[in-house]
This record gives C-alpha cells, sequence and structure tokens, in this order.
C-alpha cells in the first residue's frame, strides 16, 4: 500500500484555478471610501497591473507563465501522504490524506504565490516590495521570493510573533530582506498606534496599514505592496495545491472525497487546497468542506458577512467578507498566522452560499493534535496547522462512531520548527482557551457599524 503520491513536473497543471469564475452569485466588488466601487486604476500605486488584472478576472483558468513554473519547480510538485500511522492511533475507518506544503524551502505553501506576486512584480519594473507577516510564514516566503529574482523586500512583522520567533527574522535576513516590528515609528500608522497603545502585541491589520503606507509612499513608482493572503489573485495562485491533490489522490485509487480540511487565517491555503474541490461541489458533488479558525479570533464563526478595511488604519479598500472589525485586535495566541480581523472574500461567499462549513476550535486541542501527528506521522506542524489536525481528528472519530470509510483530505500548510515557543509554552502548562467575550466583539463592531452593506445571497443568486 503506497504511502505518499508524487507528480512529475511534467505532470504539474499549467493552470490556476480562479473560483470566481464558478461562484453561484457573482464576487461583489471592493468599495473606496466613498461607498463606490473601486477601478483597477486606483489600486495601482498598491499592487502592480498585471496582478490587479489578476485580482478582478473572471477567467475560470490562467495560464502559470513558464517563469514562474521555474520557480516553483524548485519544491513543486508537492507529495501528498497517506496518515496510516495516525488512522491507526484513531482506530479509525477514514482514511486521511494530507498535502505537504512544508517541503518548500520556507517551510509552508506560502511561496506558491510569494514566487508568482514577485515575478509579476519584476516584469512590471518594480525594484522594492514591502510586506507584512504574522508568523513569518509569509514574510520569510516574499523574502526567498525575492531573492531568487534580485528584488528588496521589507516586512513589518506583528510585535508579538517578532517577539515569539526570532528566527524568522533571521531567515528574512539571510535571504536578504530587512524585517522590524509592527507597530513601529517608521509610519504615521504605526505612531498612531504606539502613542495610543505603547505595549500593543500588534496585529496584522495594523502591520497592513505600516507596509501599504510605505508602499505607496515612494514616489519613485519602483514600489509596490505585496499582500500573502485574502485576496482574489492570491487564492489564484495556491489553487495549485487542490489541483496536485485532485491528481495524486486518483493515483492513490481514491475516486471520491468526503471532507476537504484546511486552517484558515486569510483564507489562502484552505481556499489552495480546497477551490478545485468546491467547483466539484457546485457541480454537484456531496463533499464537506471545513475552514477551521481558533475559537479566539472567530471570524468565520462569529464575524458577520460585511464591507470593511483589510487593515487598521483603513487604507485598504472596502471588502466584502466577515470580519471582526478592522480594529480588532486578537489574543496573542500562538498561531500569529490566524489572528486577522477578516477573512479571503472568495471563502466568505463560499461560506454564505452554503458551500464551507467554518468551525473554531480552541488553542490546547490544537496543540493536543499537533503533538498527536508529531508522535504518529512525525511531522511538527506549525501551530496554525494544529487547527486543521484538531479538525481531521474531529472528523475521524466521527467516522469511527458512524463506521463510515470517509475519504479525510486536509492541507498540512506548514512545518513548525521555528515555532517551538508555543509548543514549550504548551508542555509547560501555559496556554490557556481564550474565548472571546461577546462584549469585546460588539466593541470591535461599532467601528464598522456604518459602513456600507454587503448583498445577502437569498436563493444562491444576489
Ligand atoms: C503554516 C501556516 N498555515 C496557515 C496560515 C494562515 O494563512 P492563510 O489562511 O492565508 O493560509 C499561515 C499564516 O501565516 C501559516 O504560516
Amino acid at each position: 500500500m503506497p504511502t505518499k503520491a508524487f507528480l512529475t513536473e511534467d505532470e504539474m497543471p499549467r493552470q490556476w484555478y480562479n473560483l470566481a469564475a464558478d461562484l453561484p452569485s457573482p464576487m461583489q466588488p471592493p468599495l473606496g471610501p466613498d461607498g463606490n466601487p473601486v477601478s483597477p486604476d486606483m489600486l495601482a500605486p498598491v499592487f502592480p497591473m498585471n496582478l490587479i488584472e489578476q485580482e478582478v478576472s473572471r477567467e475560470r483558468w490562467i495560464d502559470i507563465p513558464e517563469g514562474i513554473l521555474e520557480l516553483l519547480w524548485r519544491w513543486r510538485p508537492s507529495p501528498l501522504h497517506r496518515a496510516y500511522a495516525l488512522e491507526k492511533a484513531l482506530g479509525t475507518p477514514a482514511r486521511i490524506y494530507y498535502k505537504n506544503e512544508s517541503v518548500s524551502p520556507p517551510g509552508s505553501h506560502k511561496p506558491n504565490t510569494a514566487v508568482a506576486q514577485a515575478w509579476y512584480n519584476k516584469e512590471f519594473g518594480i525594484q522594492n516590495i514591502v510586506t507584512e507577516t504574522g508568523a513569518g510564514q509569509w514574510g520569510s516566503a516574499l523574502a526567498f521570493a525575492c531573492s531568487l529574482l534580485g528584488l528588496h523586500c521589507k516586512v513589518y512583522m506583528v510585535r508579538i510573533s517578532f517577539d515569539q520567533k526570532p528566527f524568522r527574522k533571521i531567515m528574512m535576513q539571510t535571504w536578504g530582506a530587512t524585517c522590524i516590528a509592527s507597530p513601529s515609528n517608521q509610519t504615521h500608522a504605526g505612531r498612531d498606534i504606539l502613542a495610543k497603545e505603547p505595549d500593543t502585541p500588534g496585529s496584522l491589520g495594523i502591520a497592513i496599514s505600516e507596509a501599504v503606507e510605505e508602499a505607496v509612499s515612494d514616489k519613485s513608482g519602483k514600489t509596490r505592496y505585496a499582500l500573502g493572503s485574502v485576496l482574489n489573485h492570491v487564492m489564484l495562485h495556491q489553487t495549485i495545491i487542490g489541483l496536485e491533490a485532485k491528481k495524486q489522490l486518483q493515483k492513490m485509487g481514491e475516486k471520491k472525497v468526503n471532507v476537504i480540511i484546511g486552517c484558515a487565517g486569510g483564507g489562502s491555503n484552505f481556499a489552495g487546497l480546497s477551490f478545485p474541490f468546491v467547483n466539484d461541489k457546485i457541480n454537484g458533488a456531496d463533499i464537506d468542506i471545513i475552514p477551521v479558525e481558533p475559537f479566539s479570533c472567530p471570524t468565520m464563526t462569529k464575524g458577520p458577512f460585511i464591507y470593511d478595511h483589510g487593515d487598521t488604519a483603513k487604507m485598504t479598500p472596502l471588502l466584502p467578507m466577515h470580519s471582526l472589525g478592522h480594529d480588532f485586535i486578537p489574543p496573542p495566541i500562538h498561531a500569529g498566522g490566524l489572528r486577522y480581523h477578516g477573512m479571503a472574500p472568495l471563502v466568505s461567499q463560499g461560506i454564505i452560499e452554503g458551500l464551507l462549513t467554518p468551525r473554531a476550535i480552541h488553542q490546547l486541542e490544537c496543540f493536543a493534535a499537533a503533538v498527536q501527528f508529531a508522535r504518529t506521522e512525525g511531522i511538527i506542524c506549525a501551530p496554525e496547522t494544529s487547527h486543521a489536525i484538531a479538525a481531521v481528528i474531529q472528523e475521524a472519530k466521527k467516522a469511527k462512531e458512524e463506521g463510515k470509510e470517509k475519504v479525510i483530505l486536509f492541507n498540512m500548510s506548514g512545518h513548525g520548527l521555528m515555532d517551538m515557543m508555543g509548543y514549550e509554552s504548551y508542555f509547560a502548562g501555559k496556554l490557556f482557551d481564550y474565548e472571546l467575550p461577546e462584549h469585546e466583539m460588539g466593541d470591535a463592531l461599532k467601528a464598522i457599524e456604518n459602513l456600507p452593506k454587503p448583498k445577502i445571497a437569498k436563493t444562491g443568486k444576489w
């Protein structure tokens, strides 16, 4: 019985899949501060036009340029594993598979879009890219991609992760990038927050404000901003994961998948694995597709579907998404990459269309799942990924109770070898579960009370 399925470089997909072409209701546009739709030109100071074209594209399939394929071949296609040891430990009749995105040089799925974004920026004549990072995975992925393409890279890293994960900073430095803690004194957005809350742990929303401010302030036109999740073009680049997984499941002899699971911070690794299967679901397949988030940052399970800014300083357009409010600063849990107030518009719309069923899980259950995975499958996963594994274990136990031979597929979005302090705190009993009090959520949602409201599908059509 094979344990892994590989693809050759020739078998790797040559096109990305764009879910926006197939959603039952059309995507609603981003809005400017005046409440009117944002035109592609208005995004031009922030992103290169070739990526803006992808952002607004409704084409189902988009060709992957040869130059990007050559960069992806450094670690792709990634293997698909069958988790025999975990299945045995759980005594489940379910067959559990995982796509191993931890094999990329920075250790996660993030380089799939980092190399694509860096390549398109270079094609457009850009020399400097500025970004933010939560856990440090995205920052190190972009640093890696920029080093392959000879671009300068600057990363604003959320303060709490900057302190908890010093080695991520050194990785970025090794690939030639500059990494500073956010909020910083280098931008208006950072200084404003520090004046109000000098001891803030920071948040992705604040770090995004700093990075966008720096990109649009460079009048030479040679600097742009890059985002590691949330946006449509990022989801698109990640679909290579699910497209490869489909071919690999066939090689493993599977004809049908019952459950697809990924953790979701901004939504990109989940979208990357699941969107090609969401297409099957739209066409009638019976699949449970589950994005998983922390209980302490319950964007999809408790946040309303609204128009909100992607960042704290309101520099980004308003996006139609599930959100806890752009002022929301999540508690400092160890899965830094899942501490984001919003969710990708494509994932958010998939939820309100009833195609996706989000789930929230507490931190301690996630670390327990990560330890069980390490002691069975051997891989020490990232704290973000542990949320997917905890949900897989829940589903495998359910299959056992029901006596059903389900096929469960999940995204092993990254390794946790730079996150050992989280594991140390867990073993020392210093981690706690944290459920967001209703009043705290209410306070953050007040900030968005008066923003325009997206339409909600009643019949599958807007
Ligand atoms: C390993 C890993 N998985 C998942 C995530 C969450 O991001 P996204 O939802 O965009 O996949 C992160 C974010 O930093 C990450 O580092």
